[in-house]
């Protein structure tokens, strides 16, 4: 899968591409990450991307021609141009399923104030990563990427991705390792126990308990 990351500031991705797991799949090829600085493509003499709002208003707003330049030049049949936006679709793991099943993604991060309304023209999705507002779309852009990398063929093992939280709408059973009492704090008998099916029953059991006690919502679904 190829990522094109559309952002005027392509610094702040360094330290979460150049960790742990993400880091392992552009190294191993799973995945292409490329970050592209829309302010490259802007015709301004000034190198502006931004400007101020009609009918007036406070902040600087995003212009259309260096983002509608970019994607026209780096998008294919294959590719799904996303908005990261707060009035977006709020993201769920659903969405990481759907999109990691893509050949191409464009991300991009809105910045400033806003951006003009029109540039949603040249987008297939709008997703927002919740209801609160962040300074832009780059830290929603690498929520994206993280949970859609580790869903890649060979990134994490298959058997991690379905106990996953939220993959059939459940909440994750609770897991404990070594040592079997911390603190007076005792691991469950029945995880010790060597019974397969019994230990199955429980982490079931625990999921919906959980879910139930935390998010009845997604119990509904
Ligand atoms: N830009 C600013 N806030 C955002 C959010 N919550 N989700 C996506 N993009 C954003």
């Amino acid at each position: 899968m190829k990522i094109d990351i559309l952002t005027l500031f392509p610094n702040m991705f360094d330290g979460v591409f150049q960790e742990s797991i993400i880091k392992r799949a552009i190294e191993e090829k799973k995945v292409e990450i490329n970050l592209i600085n829309f302010r490259d493509y802007t015709e301004d003499p000034h190198n502006k991307v931004d400007d101020t709002p009609f009918g007036g208003g406070a902040g600087m707003v995003l212009t259309c021609q260096p983002i509608f330049d970019c994607v026209e030049s780096i998008r294919t049949e294959d590719s799904v141009v996303v908005l990261l936006t707060p009035d977006g679709e709020v993201y769920n793991q659903q969405m990481a399923n759907d999109f990691c099943l893509k050949k191409h993604l464009i991300l991009i991060c809105g910045h400033y104030e806003g951006f003009d309304e029109r540039i949603r023209s040249l987008c297939d999705r709008e997703v927002s990563i919740g209801d609160y507002v962040l300074t832009g779309g780059e830290v929603p852009a690498m929520v994206l990427v993280d949970s859609i990398t580790r869903l890649l063929p060979g990134v994490i093992t298959e058997e991690s991705h379905q106990n996953d939280s939220f993959q059939e709408n459940l909440l994750d059973y609770p897991t404990y390792t070594k040592p079997r009492d911390f603190r007076g704090m005792e691991v469950p008998e029945v995880l010790i126990s060597g019974d397969h099916q019994r230990i199955a029953n429980w982490r079931r059991e625990e999921s919906l308990k959980k879910t139930q006690a935390r998010r009845p919502d997604l119990l509904s679904k």
